[in-house]
């Protein structure tokens, strides 16, 4: 350490407050996190498994990790500005992520600068004016050349830079820059300086930080564990870093995968150049077995890129052989179709493809041999036959019948563990139609493609596949190079599995694979190296009896992954990858971050089985029905388990069901509290935890409460980001984003009682509400005229903010919450926790006062009126989602706010205008009944419509009670008139006016 240095002082900082748990600058944190979804192929971590779904953004992960780590001083203005600097959101970052850094040239002649020579060295000197904007069309200053002064430092110039980048919204500008991890070699650079000096370290990379936070906090590099670890994404996070980082998962596939990114997308460059050396060996390997069979050229210098097979079944009304098709389109790029050509003798059709046919041709082939029931979207097949038409529904074909017990069940053969295809006699037969073939341009790069029927050869070397199969399966399935795992089916709702029985009789995973398939993943299975494993997932993700063939117009046969579709069903045509294009996913084409030297230890299990200590712990659980992984995973299982490589041989390579935490039911809470009581147990007093989960509905709030109260932790902070994709963004009402809960261990065993309750409640939200609007304050100060926080954030903390004293107290009313919180819900009650939860929810929306309209005067309003101002407040604002009006309906308690809706669409809901409500809601049995907003509105209605302004002043005196006798109640309506003037600015300009009218109307009365 340098003698300079401030002193790193081991657990310093160990009761210091977590920035998470004070601020989250959400909006931006939003706008990176989108960016990074929107990535999709260029995200770090998917090309090591683009099936797995539901990845938390890299750039989330990293704000939570760092949030719990920096303290949150008595300066937030100035820990958020550090916090942006570190998450690269900061002006001078942009300067980097910005696709151009700016010429000197350019910075001359667009800015303003005092003294040029201050930033630049000129040469010639003395001919450019002292100050800039420079005119460089002057001919004098032709041969001037300008750069950078060596001696300025990377964050001087930035702050210049920044000066020429444009003035847009975060959004947009995250929108044209690159994301931070893309830009890490230089992106803080400039940060250093500032950072060290607002938090006493002395630091000059990010493992320094986080090991000198470490120490201050824990007393060592800090520990992360991720015990839901999925696809990797926290703990690689957690690496990059400079945490020391402890995965597991109870799937095996979900560690692999974690294992991946460590040690791949992690690895030092000289792993990666060994890596890639040993893929193109393996790859070599597979190719020349594969070629020695002969099964994948023409003869003539063609090689194959794609077989596409079809089912195949005999239509019982004619005794016809049909090819199932449901478009006979094989590629709209090189508009490819095939022809069904007629064999009455055979009773069956041969498959012409015809390549370059017309636009109407096309057309005429979107309607294949499979129909679609428009009601209940059941398949037909249908074809012609004598000028006939013949339909027969595929269930039918089948022979589905219903059981006694009620189950359905059908007439197909269950296929048997060493099946590959079906047998001469099944229902259901499978058809080569077309292969793709590719061959080197005989000038230039590149290749030239066709797609051309099958030939009798085509035909001989299929057979030849076949054999080779049929004569090493049971001793590759011995050695664990194919599978032979029985398909179980899932759960309700989905059964995911269940069509792969019910639709083809297949009962093994290797059924989901034909004879190429099972040869070219056979081969690599033989020889893959733990890293090698997950290019083998990939490729069969991506070439098996489950994978789409892509006819798009920019498709051009390529196949799609079968986990493109989470439901794994069977389909009528697939494309199956000839190897040399299945084995390019084996290659090596991940992405580089080498690590900084952590350590980390992946483990497969339940969570509640965490045996480590750990300072952190960022998870984000299963919650609800949203993605099964142990169900589906059990396709690449069955190809991984019986003989893992060293690396992987200590994990359980089995989904292990009964183990996985899943719905929403008592079962679901009570694993999840046995999991997080036990990370819990493996933390430090001053431990800090992330929980993140999906928002789905408020019920969410009361189970989650539930979880951590009965865990023994308690929340400190929540936060909402949206971080799902513009087509969710854009459906308002369903958007979904990821809610973070930080936790702490719950000190003591406080009590409390209800009633005492409500007071600290509505203090704490209030505290909450207050202190991120002043921080929104100070934010427009300090960056451009945005909001850091928005209403629904403040609502959040809001919710925070209940939660936050919620869980303090082990015993409420003589309770305890422990064992109230996962006592079992019976349907349709309310419980305890549940009501507490509400009642803090709305404490928090009635914070949330309008902009525009003074704290006291908000204090006078009724429920009705509130709704009716806050709702216009968000619509003036574009917001019309359905959710918020029922939220904020709740909140101020408005029994019936239908009355007030001119619209309920999901997302394009409103409120009713002055005129709209016309004479309505004005009677007794209204919310509004005899409100000031009523008065007001009802004297804009009579504005609009032209009526007289006295006549109109004087209705209003009548319709609003006491206006003589109490002078406030006159302030008011032209508070309430003022505030409407503003909002309907640009939503209903003519009501805006008459209010503005109404406002000089009020104002200018003469009482007395
Ligand atoms: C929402 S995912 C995590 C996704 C991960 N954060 C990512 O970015 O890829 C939840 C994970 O929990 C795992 N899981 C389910 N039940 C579990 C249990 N009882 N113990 C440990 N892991 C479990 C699932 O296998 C799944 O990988």
């Amino acid at each position: 350490m340098n003698e300079t240095n401030p002193k790193i002082v081991p657990f310093a900082l160990r009761d210091a407050p977590a920035l998470i748990e004070r601020l989250l600058p959400v909006q931006k944190l939003s706008a990176e996190a989108y960016k990074e979804q929107m990535a999709v192929h260029g995200k770090t971590l998917t090309a090591l498994g683009s099936y797995w779904k539901g990845r938390k953004p890299l750039i989330l992960n990293k704000a939570c990790i760092l949030g719990c780590l920096l303290p949150a001083t008595d300066d937030p203005a100035r820990d958020l500005e550090v916090f942006e600097k570190l998450m690269a959101m900061d002006d001078e970052s942009f300067v980097v992520r910005w696709k151009r850094r700016g010429k000197p040239r350019e910075i001359l002649a667009e800015l303003s600068i005092g003294r040029i020579d201050a930033y630049f060295a000129v040469d010639p000197p003395g001919i450019l004016p002292v100050s800039a904007p420079v005119d460089w069309s002057n001919p004098a200053y032709a041969k001037v050349k300008v750069a950078w002064r060596a001696d300025l430092s990377e964050m001087e110039r930035r702050r210049i830079e920044a000066r020429l980048l444009p003035d847009l919204p975060y959004r947009d500008c995250v929108d044209q820059a690159r994301r931070p991890e893309e830009v890490m070699d230089s992106v803080h650079d400039h940060i250093w300086g500032p950072v060290n000096a607002h938090l006493g370290t002395h630091a000059g990379s990010f493992p320094e930080l986080v090991e000198q936070l470490g120490i201050l906090r824990f007393g060592h590099r800090p520990r992360v564990a991720d015990t839901f670890c999925g696809s990797g994404q926290i703990p690689f996070e957690a690496a990059r870093l400079g945490c020391d980082v402890y995965a597991s998962d109870l799937n095996p596939v979900a560690c692999m995968l974690t294992w991946g990114a460590l040690n791949i997308v992690g690895g030092s460059p000289e792993s990666r150049e060994q890596l890639a050396r040993e893929q193109q060996a393996l790859v070599q390997r597979v190719q020349e077995q594969i070629d020695a069979l002969g099964v994948e050229t023409d003869g003539n210098g063609w090689r194959a890129k794609v077989f596409l097979y079809c089912v195949e079944t005999t239509c019982p009304q004619t005794g016809w052989s049909v090819p199932l098709l449901p478009s006979r389109i094989i590629s709209k790029g090189y508009r490819v179709i095939a022809e069904l050509v007629p064999d009455p003798v055979n009773k069956r059709y041969d498959i012409e493809i015809r390549t370059d046919v017309t636009e109407r041709e096309l057309k005429a082939a979107e309607s294949g041999t499979i129909g679609r029931d428009s009601k209940y979207d059941e398949a037909y097949l249908i074809h012609r036959v004598g000028g006939e038409s013949y339909k027969t529904k595929i269930s039918t074909l089948r022979g589905d019948y219903l059981r006694p017990d009620g189950s359905t069940d059908n007439r197909l053969r269950m296929w048997e563990r060493q099946d590959f295809y079906p047998r001469p006699g099944d229902l259901i037969q499978e058809r080569l139609y077309c292969i793709q073939w590719m061959r080197p341009k005989r000038r230039g790069r590149g290749y030239d493609y066709e797609f051309r029927g099958v030939t009798r050869e085509d035909l001989e070397r299929e057979r030849i596949v076949e054999s080779f199969v049929a004569e090493h399966i049971a001793a590759w399935q011995e050695k664990g190079w194919l599978p032979d795992m029985r398909i179980e089916v899932g759960g309700p709702p989905r059964y995911q599995g269940l069509d792969l029985l019910k639709a083809r009789g297949w009962t093994h995973w290797q059924h989901a694979f034909n004879a190429r398939q099972l040869l070219t993943a056979g081969l690599v299975s033989e020889f893959a190296d733990a890293a090698a494993r997950l290019g083998l997932t990939q490729l069969l993700n991506m070439s098996c009896r489950l994978s789409r063939v892509d006819n798009s117009p920019k498709g051009a046969g390529a196949t799609k992954g079968a986990f493109d579709n989470q439901a794994l069903n069977t389909l009528f045509t697939y494309g199956c990858r000839a190897s040399r294009y299945s084995l390019s996913g084996i290659e090596d084409s991940y992405k580089s971050f080498p690590l900084p030297s952590v350590t980390w230890c992946i483990r497969s299990g339940p969570a509640a089985q965490l045996h480590q200590n750990v300072d952190l712990a960022i998870t984000d659980p299963p919650y609800g029905d949203a993605v099964k992984y142990e169900e589906i995973l059990d396709f690449f299982i069955a190809w991984l388990r019986k003989n893992p490589p060293p690396e992987f041989a200590d994990w359980t390579w089995d989904s292990r069901r009964s183990l996985a935490i899943q719905g929403e039911g008592e079962d679901f809470r009570r694993q999840m509290v046995a999991a997080y009581k036990r990370m819990g147990e493996c933390m430090p007093d001053n431990g800090i935890q992330v929980v993140m989960f999906t928002h789905q509905s408020g019920s969410i709030w009361a189970d989650m409460a539930g979880i951590v109260w009965a865990s023994g932790l308690q929340v400190t902070a929540a936060w909402y980001v949206a971080t799902e994709t513009e087509s969710a963004l854009r459906e308002g009402s369903y958007v979904k984003g990821t809610v973070l809960l930080v936790l702490r261990k719950r000190a003591g065993q406080h009590k409390t009682t209800r009633d005492d309750l409500a007071w600290e409640l509505q203090e704490e939200v209030d505290a909450q509400v207050q202190a991120l609007t002043g921080l929104n304050q100070q934010a427009r100060g300090l960056y451009r005229d945005e909001n850091v926080f928005e209403d629904a954030d403040i609502q959040m903390a809001g919710y925070a903010a209940a939660l936050r004293v919620l869980t303090r107290y082990a015993v409420i009313d003589g309770k305890d919450m422990a064992a109230e919180a996962i006592r079992p819900r019976v349907k349709g009650e309310t419980t305890f926790v549940d009501g507490l939860i509400a009642f803090a929810v709305d404490t928090a929306n009635q914070c949330l006062v309008p902009k525009g309209i003074p704290r006291a005067i908000w204090g006078r309003l009724t429920g009705a009126e509130r709704f009716y101002l806050k709702m216009l407040e968000l619509e003036a604002r574009g917001a019309h989602a359905l959710d918020n009006y029922q939220n904020f309906a709740k909140a101020f308690k408005v029994q019936d706010f239908h009355a007030m809706m001119a619209s309920r669409t999901a997302n394009d809901a409103r409120l009713k205008g002055a005129v709209e409500l016309g004479r309505a809601e004005m009677g007794e049995g209204s919310g509004m009944y005899q409100s000031v907003l009523r008065a007001v509105l009802y004297a804009l209605m009579e504005l609009a419509k032209n009526l007289d302004g006295d006549e109109v002043l004087r209705h209003l005196t009548l319709n609003i009670p006491d206006w003589y006798g109490d002078a406030t109640q006159r302030d008011l309506a032209s508070e309430l008139a003022g505030y409407l003037a503003g909002q309907l600015k640009t939503l209903r300009p003519e009501e805006a006016s008459a209010a503005r009218v109404l406002r000089e109307l009020v104002l200018n009365q003469r009482t007395g």
